[in-house]
C-alpha cells in the first residue's frame, strides 16, 4: 500500500477512509481527538484541488435504534467547525448522486454500519457495496487507523476497486508504535477495560500468548468474574461468551487479574464490597483492594498498555477506579500507552494526558497489531 504523498491526487475524486467513531454523550461529542488527528490528511488533499467524500463508522449497529443513536451529523458539524469550511452531510449510504462530488469540497457521508443492518454487508466485506462505493470516486485513501485490523467493505473492500493508499494518521500511529512494539520491554502488562468482551475475545486470546499480565476492567471483569463463578447480580455481562472466557481462564489462569472488590449499586445504594460478598445489585467500578493489586503489578511492569475503561467514569460515583488507576500509571516509571476513543476520552477529559508515553487513536487495532503485526485492512 503507498502513502499518500506518493500517489497523485492532484484535483482527483477521493473516497477517504477516516475513524470518527468518538464517543457522544446527551447530544455531545465527549473526545474530538480522533477528528483533529484526521485533519492532516484532509488538508493535503485540500491543498491538491481534491474533491473529499468521507467514510466512517460510528459505533456498532444491530437494531434500528442504534442507527437512531448514531448517525455521524453531529460529527460533520465538529468537522466543519475545526475546518472551518462547510461539510455536506450525506444522509444515507446508497443512492448518492453520482454526481455530489463535482458540487462540493468535501461531504461526509452517514455511518457506513448502517449497512450491516441488513445483513452485514459493510462488516462483512460485502463486494457489491465495496464496488458501489468506489463508484463515487477516482482514489481511495484509508487514514482510519482505528479500523486496520478489520477487513470492511468500506476499507479493505474498496481497496480492491481503486487505486489506493494510506493517509498521515496511520503513518504517524505506525511510526509511533513500531519502536515500541517491536522490542516490547518486558514484563508487558495490559489493562482490558470496556462494557462488553463480544467482539474482543479472539483479541483478548492472541493478546494472551503475547503479554505477561492482563489486568480487567469495566463489563469485560464481571463476563469473567461470572465465568470464574461469582455472583454479579443484575450487572452488564456478555452471557454468550461465559464458555469460552471459562476455557481462557483454565488456559491463562496465570496472566489473568480480576477485581477482588467492586463499587456496587444496590438500590440507589452506592458501596465497595468484596467480590466473595456480593450478594446484589450492579458492579460499576473497581474497588481500593483491587487498585491495590494492580498497582502492585504496575509497578513491576516495563511496558503498559490500557484500553477502554475500568469504570463508568461518566458518573462521578463511578470515577474513583478511572482516576485512581490513572495516578497509578502517571506514578509508574515504566513505558505506557493508551488506545482507543474510550480511553482517550477519559484521559483527555480527566487530565492525565501526561501520564503516557504514547496515546494512539486505535484500542482493538493497536492491540492486534501488538499481539499479531498485522492490519487486516490492507491484507490483498
Ligand atoms: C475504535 O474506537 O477502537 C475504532 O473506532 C474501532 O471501533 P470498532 O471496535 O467498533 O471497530
Amino acid at each position: 500500500m503507498k502513502f499518500i504523498e506518493d500517489i497523485n491526487v492532484d484535483n482527483k475524486k477521493v473516497i477517504l477512509r477516516l475513524d470518527l467513531n468518538v464517543t457522544i454523550q446527551d447530544g455531545k461529542i465527549l473526545d474530538n481527538t480522533k477528528i483533529v488527528k484526521s485533519l492532516k490528511t484532509i488538508n493535503y488533499l485540500l491543498d491538491h484541488n481534491c474533491h473529499i467524500l468521507i467514510m466512517s463508522h460510528l459505533g456498532k449497529i444491530k437494531t434500528l435504534e442504534d442507527k437512531l443513536r448514531n448517525s455521524l451529523e453531529i460529527v460533520s458539524l465538529e468537522l466543519s467547525k475545526l475546518l472551518g469550511k462547510n461539510v455536506c452531510f450525506i444522509p444515507e449510504t446508497r443512492n448518492i448522486l453520482p454526481t455530489i462530488l463535482d458540487n462540493h469540497d468535501i461531504c461526509l457521508m452517514e455511518n457506513t454500519r448502517f449497512e450491516d443492518l441488513d445483513g452485514k454487508k459493510e462488516s462483512g466485506n460485502d463486494p457489491e457495496l465495496a464496488k458501489y462505493w468506489s463508484s463515487l470516486g477516482d482514489v481511495f485513501i484509508n487514514d482510519a487507523f482505528g479500523t486496520t485490523h478489520r477487513a470492511h467493505a468500506s476499507n479493505n473492500g474498496i481497496s480492491k476497486y481503486l487505486e489506493s493508499g494510506y493517509g498521515y494518521l496511520i503513518k504517524e500511529e505506525l511510526d509511533g508504535l513500531d519502536p515500541i512494539v517491536n522490542n516490547i520491554k518486558r514484563p508487558f502488562t495490559v489493562i482490558m477495560g470496556g462494557a462488553k468482551v463480544d467482539d474482543k475475545i479472539g483479541l483478548i486470546k492472541s493478546l494472551l500468548n503475547e503479554c505477561d499480565n492482563l489486568l480487567v476492567g469495566g463489563g469485560i471483569a464481571n463476563t469473567f468474574l461470572k465465568a470464574a463463578g461469582y455472583e454479579i447480580g443484575s450487572s452488564l455481562y456478555s452471557s454468550d461468551y461465559i464458555e469460552e472466557v471459562k476455557e481462557i481462564l483454565n488456559t491463562y489462569s496465570s496472566k489473568i487479574v480480576l477485581p477482588v472488590d467492586v463499587v456496587v449499586n444496590n438500590n440507589d445504594e452506592v458501596s465497595t464490597i468484596s467480590i466473595k460478598e456480593f450478594v446484589s445489585g450492579s458492579i460499576f467500578d473497581l474497588g481500593e483492594k483491587t487498585l491495590q493489586v494492580y498497582q502492585d503489578i504496575l509497578d513491576e511492569s516495563e511496558t503498559v498498555f490500557i484500553n477502554g475503561t475500568v469504570g463508568l467514569y461518566e458518573d462521578e460515583r463511578y470515577r474513583n477506579g478511572t482516576i485512581k488507576l490513572l495516578d497509578i500509571l502517571r506514578r509508574c516509571d515504566n513505558i505506557k500507552i493508551a488506545g482507543g476513543g474510550d480511553a482517550l476520552a477519559s484521559i483527555n477529559t480527566l487530565g492525565y494526558q501526561d501520564a503516557f508515553n504514547y496515546m494512539s487513536t486505535g484500542g482493538g487495532a493497536t492491540l492486534e497489531y501488538i499481539a499479531d503485526k498485522k492490519l487486516k485492512c490492507f491484507e490483498e
